[in-house]
């Protein structure tokens, strides 16, 4: 939301961040959200004259006649990376993605670990001995909203570039290396957004031998870096962006104007596992395996003969976290899961039975339903809603591990989005959200966290779901809300209408899974608004509820776009609610992206 904030805001077109906008929506097309906002804004063109023709790339400010000094630049003493004896808080190998307010630079850090060497987002803020105290295989320089010339944009503090990792910038990163050691960032030029054909023009390390010279890359800047710094050497140019790829292989300090990170980069992932691999010198160790027996043998040197216990929701995060905590300690974990009636059509049995036979939990099922019907009688607000289906859950989960007085430890699915924000100082300082999936757990709880997934991304705790033995209705749920089906019954929420909307809901999600669109879609799920309708069936006159089809693309639920379902899958969706959901008279498709518009409709 801050991102496209700023979007509506900046007089110039944000680095990096219209980038989401344009991410694929496999089988749906492309969602196109920006507008060539920048071009049409009046801002002068600005025509770089390189003296060579004007229209050839700048190449090199200083090709390399030997090591270049400069007060920022490695020494001898530290070209070498930091001194072995520096305390290690890892002992994996770590690629440290500077945050300059970039929403991709969660896509930068888990861009690397699908190269399998683990990496962890840092803000921008922290000082070169901060830096050094991680001791960081590699440091890469993500891009951001701002113009590095704007008062107050983020910078980097430049003895990072001393210390001998090596560093990579990437758009406002790459622009921020050029303007601290000496380059030039041009200011008003024409920028570029969107697909740009870029040429190496040198002799560059960054791109290996089957990269094309001329191929394609994904732009999105405004300002440009014009003369790369002393001693770096300009190996790559666009028409708009004069030093493309900016290279200094003595002081390890590399940097591309273009997005490696995005699909729209075809040579994209070639870049960075050339940075990685060649330039940095990593391997590809990090394994999902071994993150399994790493925290396994975490988690039993932790609890050691304690008892554990966890919230099972049935989504894929408090399944997969459970799933690790059991393999650590097996019986000592006792799971709780709460059933408040505002499940999907069967879940709960099936969630029961999974927990209980396939992954061998011990489990309470607590059957609530009447008195989460009883607490929402007359609750029509959305947010008094979430709030008394919260308290209760709390109250209930209090209620049911109340007897479990020696359990020491909580076992939550805290994810590595749900820690990092962009948002706080700068809107790039990391903070901690509180994010429960139902309501919030009690803060006086006087039990430790185990969170056993905080270092990781989605997409990876599936695959540590799929390592676990998980089978696929787990891990490829898609995301369900905490306050189940009552924020998609608009007023009050009594059995009937979670009856009602649960039918409409089954055959929703029964015809996406037969058009094998279960995993290129987000979320999709029906919606009862509180309004009726005329209809005639037959010869009867109807006054019914109509049902709303919601279905959404989506990489991380921050922005969403409505998906293009085909309009046969539409048209059978209709005819099976109408036909056989009584109550239901017409039915209609949201056709509202995020933003404006929320996911869920309460
Ligand atoms: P919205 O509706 O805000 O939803 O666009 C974004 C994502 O969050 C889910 N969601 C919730 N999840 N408790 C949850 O655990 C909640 O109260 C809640 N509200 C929304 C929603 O399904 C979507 O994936």
């Amino acid at each position: 939301m801050k991102a496209i904030a700023a979007i509506n805001t900046a007089n110039r077109a944000p680095c990096s961040q219209l980038l989401r906008a344009s991410l694929p929506h496999p089988g749906f097309g492309t969602a196109e959200m920006h507008s060539d906002r920048s071009r049409s804004s009046g801002m002068k063109s600005l025509i770089v004259d390189t003296g060579a023709g004007g229209s050839s790339p700048v190449t090199n400010s200083a090709a390399s006649t030997g090591p270049v000094t400069h007060p920022y630049l490695p020494s001898a003493s530290t070209i070498g990376g930091l001194p072995s004896d520096s305390p290690t808080p890892h002992d994996r190998p770590t690629v440290l993605v500077v945050d300059f307010g970039a929403q991709y630079a969660q896509l930068i850090a888990r861009r690397v670990r699908e190269l399998h060497v683990y990496s962890e987002i840092v803000p921008h803020d922290l000082t070169a001995a901060e830096i050094a105290a991680r001791r960081p295989a590699a440091i890469i320089l993500s891009g951001g909203p701002k113009s590095v010339h704007v008062e107050g944009a983020p910078a980097l503090d430049p003895e990072i570039y001393g210390l001998g990792v090596p560093v990579f910038g990437i758009c406002y990163g790459a622009q921020l290396i050029a303007q601290q050691l000496g380059g030039t960032v041009g200011r008003g030029l024409r920028g570029e957004y969107g697909r740009a054909t870029v040429t190496c023009t040198g002799s560059a390390s960054l791109f290996p031998d089957d990269v094309p010279r001329v191929h394609d890359v994904w732009m999105s800047h405004f300002d440009a870096i014009t003369e790369a710094p002393p001693g770096f050497v300009a190996t790559a140019s666009t028409p708009d962006a004069p030093v493309a790829a900016l290279e200094n292989d003595d002081a390890r300090i590399w940097g591309v104007q273009f997005h490696p990170e995005v699909v729209h980069s075809p040579y994209g992932m070639a870049v960075l596992r050339r940075f990685l691999y060649d330039l940095a010198d990593l391997q590809p160790s990090w394994q999902m395996a071994s993150v399994i027996d790493e925290q396994v043998a975490a988690i039993r040197a932790r609890v050691g003969n304690e008892r554990a216990i966890c919230a099972l929701s049935g989504g894929v995060d408090s399944s997969v976290a459970a799933a690790l905590v059991h393999k650590a300690i097996g019986s000592q974990l006792t799971c709780v899961y709460v059933d408040t009636g505002l499940m999907r059509k069967g879940e709960s049995a099936q969630i029961v039975e999974r927990y209980r036979r396939h992954m061998n939990l011990e489990l309470i099922h607590v059957e609530a339903g009447p008195r989460y019907f009883e607490a929402l009688k007359g609750i029509t607000e959305p947010e008094a809603k979430r709030k008394t289906i919260g308290e209760l859950f709390i109250r209930i989960f209090e209620e049911h591990t109340g007897g479990l007085t020696d359990a020491k430890f909580l076992v939550q699915g805290t994810l590595y989005p749900d820690l990092i924000e962009s948002g706080g100082k700068d809107g790039t300082a990391a903070v901690i959200k509180s994010h429960h999936n139902v309501g919030g757990l009690p803060e006086d709880m006087s039990l430790e966290l185990i969170e056993p997934l905080r270092d990781l991304f989605k997409d990876e705790v599936r695959a540590l779901g799929t390592e676990l033995g998980l089978p696929d209705e787990i891990v490829w749920r898609q995301p369900f809300p905490g306050p189940g089906l009552a924020v998609r019954i608009i007023g009050e929420v009594t059995p009937e209408k979670v009856a009602t909307l649960q039918e409409a809901d089954a055959i929703v999600r029964a015809e996406i899974a037969a058009a094998g669109l279960e995993r290129d879609i987000w979320q999709a799920f029906a919606v009862l608004p509180d309004i009726r309708s005329v209809g005639v069936m037959g010869d009867e006159r109807t006054y019914g509820h109509p049902i709303i089809i919601r279905a959404v693309t989506s990489d991380d639920a921050m922005t969403a776009d409505w998906a293009r379902l085909p309009y046969d899958l539409l048209e059978r969706m209709s005819q099976r609610i109408i036909n056989e959901v009584s109550g239901v008279n017409r039915v209609a498709y949201d056709i509202t992206s995020k933003p404006p518009g929320t996911i869920e409709w309460e």
